[in-house]
């Protein structure tokens, strides 16, 4: 995969993304044999967005592998504003080995990928977040084993978590159902992708309003914030729309008996999300959040790896 980008999971085979994920449970099992892997190997990492985890996991990880990260935010400068996208491209593959992206628009860092000519990364979009999915499918792994046939039941918004959960769960032969208010659903483009994907592998994905009929059995429940990073403006009344939706211990106990609750954090408690599930003995929320590491890493390996 040496070269690839990730700026969608669409555009990764299911042999892909399951490669990538058997390297980062491998990194996670034995971080010591990945420690020299990427010595002198350079990234950007570039944040439009407020980040913890992407951020630290994204520096953190390229240290852990022998090579070191720099990041860029927003008072250091715009992509696309000071000069244009092409030739900050033009310019960063000039110097580094690998282009890490959190931007608002999706077109950005598609741009930036048909440009430069070392991979882009994508690191969450208004429309995907590829890294938490791969993050995610790697708590799973590690919970129950082969990921087939099992079924993640996303609750909220139909928003980048869920688009990219959606595309990495059909990749893997999933069940994955969204659960939200109508009006709330996943864009129409990805979920067609994401269908048609499924119907490749032998996953599904469905949408419904519904509590019971999206969560019944369910091996994990998800949610994620109401609100993205940049719809503050429409956070007050979104609350009250999606009350209905939040993952209480009422809502969890519609899933299976042995069902973890998801969470790619930030997490809004008591909106979204009460302290009793976050607080669950069946949270996985902080394996999600270690596993970014392990996942970026794994990302790094499969597409620069010497
Ligand atoms: N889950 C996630 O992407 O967290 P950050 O926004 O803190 O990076
Ligand atoms: N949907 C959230 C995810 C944050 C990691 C957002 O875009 O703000």
């Amino acid at each position: 995969m040496k070269g690839r980008d990730l700026v969608a999971l669409w555009e990764w085979t299911a042999e892909e993304v399951a490669s990538v994920l058997d390297l980062a449970l491998s990194v996670a099992d034995d971080p010591a044999r990945y420690a020299d892997a990427l010595r002198g190997k350079t990234a950007f990492l570039y944040f439009e967005k407020p980040s913890l985890r992407t951020r630290v996991t994204g520096e953190v990880g390229l240290a852990q592998l022998g090579g070191t990260a720099v990041t860029q935010t927003p008072e250091m400068g715009r992509i696309g504003k000071r000069e244009s996208v092409a030739d900050v491209a033009r310019n960063l593959e000039r110097w580094v080995d690998i282009i890490c992206m959190r931007t608002f628009s999706q077109r950005l860092v598609e741009e930036t990928a048909e440009v430069a000519s070392v991979p882009v990364v994508n690191l969450l979009t208004d429309l995907l977040h590829p890294c938490q999915a791969l993050a995610d499918l790697l708590t799973l792994r590690q919970r129950f084993g082969d990921l087939a046939g099992r079924h993640l039941a996303y609750v909220g918004d139909g928003n980048n978590v869920a688009h990219s959960l959606l595309i990495a769960g059909a990749l893997s032969a999933m069940k994955v159902s969204v659960v939200g208010p109508r009006g709330y659903e996943p864009n129409l483009r990805v979920f067609d992708r994401a269908r048609e994907v499924a119907a490749a592998h032998g996953g599904e994905v469905l949408y419904t309003p519904d509590l019971r009929e999206g969560i019944s059995g369910a091996d994990a429940v998800y949610t994620d914030v109401w609100a993205s990073m940049g719809q503050e403006d429409e956070a007050q009344a979104r609350r009250a729309l999606f009350m209905d939706y939040q993952v209480n211990d009422e809502l969890f106990s519609l899933a299976s008996e042995h069902a973890v609750f998801m969470h790619c954090l930030p997490a809004h408690r008591g909106e979204e999300v009460s302290d009793t599930v976050a607080d669950h003995e069946r949270s996985v929320i902080f394996d999600q959040a270690e596993n970014r590491l392990h996942a970026i890493k794994a990302v790094y390996l499969a597409l620069v790896g010497h």
